[in-house]
């Protein structure tokens, strides 16, 4: 069976599933999920003459909101309590027709594992079955690097799931998530979030180029200012909107302006460069507010979160993308806009716009 393994934050899986089959269809591919709740991944089956390889060559993973990372899979080895090594290279010989030359191996356990054994086992496994497959021949050494990628996923001890993945689409960050640290002078864990939205959305040459200093900014919903701080970290200069209390060391910086109004309504006397909102409200009130600020041409670039319902996310987010896309398309403006489930997203997609004229 033609098979993907799609990873997700656990609990998305069915809007992942639902997006990836239309995403899919639009491309004529048809594909349905199998999915458990909470488990963190999906497979995505495609019975017509379609291959995964097919549809990763029609969709960037980097369109996709829900999907993390993803993979090519190959099979499921039931693993022994001993010689779990073994198990893994017999079921390769006999995938190997179906096996590119990969150089690498990386050994994922699901993102809402709680099992330390398991985390533990996963991590020191890694170097002896790396070696065991460069010995077996299944892990190729050259000068030239492969850019498949052999993933082994283990839900439990007792199983793994081997796939392929491919670098020119699959999530550049190790198990599809950015590591980062919180500086220990930021006002709010929210810090890290605004940080990997940048990294997500941006490569390193456009933020040196989006992110220079001197740029101005508006921060919607900034108190205590974990957002602020990264855009004043940039040498920004931010008005922040919050009729809550700002964080005063990040005051002292002399870069803040700070405005206790309604962000819903506040407008800039003159457009800025970047717009960001981090207000806990309806999605359809932020997407609303997202494209009045480009109608009104207000800024280039912003970042915002739609904070999803419990129930009808995905059928949310395909609203919320309607009335923007219709909207700017309507006013006659060239754009571009992204969104993804990000790492230190919770219940929520952020989301990326920026004016291309
Ligand atoms: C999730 S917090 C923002 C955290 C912030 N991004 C940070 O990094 O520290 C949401 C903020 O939105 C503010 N807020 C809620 N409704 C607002 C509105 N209508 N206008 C401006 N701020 C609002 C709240 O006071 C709260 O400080």
């Amino acid at each position: 069976m033609n098979q993907l393994l799609v990873f997700c934050r656990p609990g998305f899986e069915n809007e992942c599933g639902r997006e990836l089959t239309d995403v899919a269809a639009w491309q004529g591919v048809f594909g349905f999920f199998h999915a458990r709740p909470g488990d963190g991944y999906l497979r995505f089956s495609l019975p017509g003459p379609e291959t995964p390889a097919d549809l990763m060559a029609r969709v960037p993973l980097a369109d996709l909101v829900f999907a993390r990372d993803w993979c090519q899979w190959l099979a499921d080895v039931p693993l022994p309590d001993t010689d779990r090594v073994g198990a893994v290279l017999a079921a390769l010989r006999q995938h190997r027709q179906a096996l590119p030359a990969c150089q690498r191996v990386e050994v994922r356990i699901p993102e809402a594992n709680t099992d330390r054994d398991l985390g533990n086992f996963a991590r020191k496994w890694v170097a002896p079955l790396a070696r065991a497959l460069r010995d077996a021949g299944l892990l190729v050494e050259g000068a030239e690097p492969s850019r498949y990628r052999l993933e082994v996923m283990l839900p439990d001890f007792q199983t793994a799931l081997l796939g392929v993945s491919d670098a020119r689409n699959r999530s550049p960050f190790s198990a599809g998530i950015p590591r980062l640290r919180l500086p220990a002078d930021a006002p709010s864990r929210s810090a890290l979030k605004l940080e990997e939205a940048w990294k997500v959305f941006l490569t390193p040459e456009r933020a040196e180029d989006v992110l220079a200093g001197g740029r101005k900014a508006v921060d919607l919903g900034a108190a205590p200012g974990g957002w602020t701080y990264q855009l004043v970290r940039q040498g920004m200069l931010v008005s922040a909107i919050d009729n809550g209390p700002m964080d005063p060391d990040l005051m002292a910086s002399g870069q803040v302006e700070h405005v206790r109004a309604d962000g819903f309504r506040w407008r800039p006397q003159r457009a800025v460069d970047w717009m960001v909102c981090d207000i806990v409200d309806q999605p359809r009130k932020t997407a609303d507010l997202a494209a009045a600020w480009f109608e009104e041409r207000l800024c280039r670039y912003s970042i915002f979160n739609l904070k999803l319902p419990m129930k009808k996310r995905y059928e949310e987010w395909s609203s919320c993308r309607e009335l923007i896309e219709s909207r700017l398309q309507a006013a006659g403006i060239r754009f571009r806009l992204r969104a993804r489930q990000l790492y230190h997203d919770r219940e929520e997609i952020t989301c990326f716009l920026e004016r291309l004229d």
